[in-house]
């Protein structure tokens, strides 16, 4: 038994890597989170598919029931694959998940995405660093859990490039907080889809982003750097 836990990338299925495509061929089981994608899943043609992930109007599995799973899964199978969007280490909950393993003494490999953090912005030409612009990036989550008793997130950060995932919801509190610490003015470009058909872009400033309209999945990238993406996209 071995579990690989795989990062699918951000959408586009030709941004898997071969590794997570040989994975999924030798998989007997693959778990599965809702993907970008799901044409992936081809590459597994004689395996169990198991969904994991949100579906309307009924329970969604809570992050304990799908290590119990996946511990299961894996005791009664040669290979298991837990695939997930992007990299599954970025907000995906793969720590857990590989905790959750290591605790079973049960065997696994770990094989990275593309994240949809730094991935997105370089398919649309916008380099989350650049000399002489940003020598440095923060990833951070728009939503942290509800639950918590503090929140972790302070918004005073100091990279010249912030991402926000899962920004969209609170893109209104969390800009507010930024403008604490940055100029008003700073470039955001938004990214719903990036990198699959519907892919759309919104740009705008610190101060502006929230009058436009913007809808999930996107990610939101704060600084400089996008500057340079308007300048190579005029129309934006
Ligand atoms: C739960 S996080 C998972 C991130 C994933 N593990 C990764 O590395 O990309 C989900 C968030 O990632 C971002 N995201 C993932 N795929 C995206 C895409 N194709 N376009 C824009 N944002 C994306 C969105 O902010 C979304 O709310």
């Amino acid at each position: 038994m071995v579990v690989y836990l795989v990062g699918a990338g951000p959408g586009d299925p030709e941004l898997i890597t071969l590794k997570a495509v040989n994975a999924l061929k030798n998989a007997d089981v693959v778990l599965y989170d809702k993907l970008a994608n799901d044409e992936i899943l081809k590459y597994a043609k004689d395996a169990k598919f198991i969904y994991v992930g949100k579906q309307a109007g009924k329970h969604y599995k809570r992050q304990d029931e799908i290590n119990e799973i996946l511990v299961n899964e894996a005791k009664e199978n040669d290979v298991v694959v837990r695939l997930k969007g992007g990299d599954p280490f970025v907000f995906g909950r793969g720590g857990e998940e590989m905790l959750a393993l290591f605790k079973e003494g049960i065997e696994f490999k770990l094989i990275p995405g593309v994240t949809s953090a730094i991935g997105v912005p370089t398919t649309i030409g916008l380099p989350v660093t650049h000399r002489g612009v940003s020598t440095s990036v923060t990833l951070v989550t728009g939503h942290e859990d509800p639950t918590k008793n503090e929140k972790q997130v302070k918004w005073d950060f100091t990279a010249d490039t912030i991402v926000i995932l899962m920004g969209i919801g609170n893109i209104a509190e969390n800009t507010a907080e930024i403008m604490k610490y940055k100029d008003p003015d700073t470039p955001v470009c938004v990214i719903e889809n990036g990198t699959m058909e519907n892919q759309r872009i919104v740009t705008g400033t610190l101060k502006d982003i929230t009058e436009k309209e913007i809808n999930p999945p996107a990610l939101v990238v704060i600084g400089h750097v996008v500057d340079l993406f308007k300048e190579i996209n005029k129309e934006v």
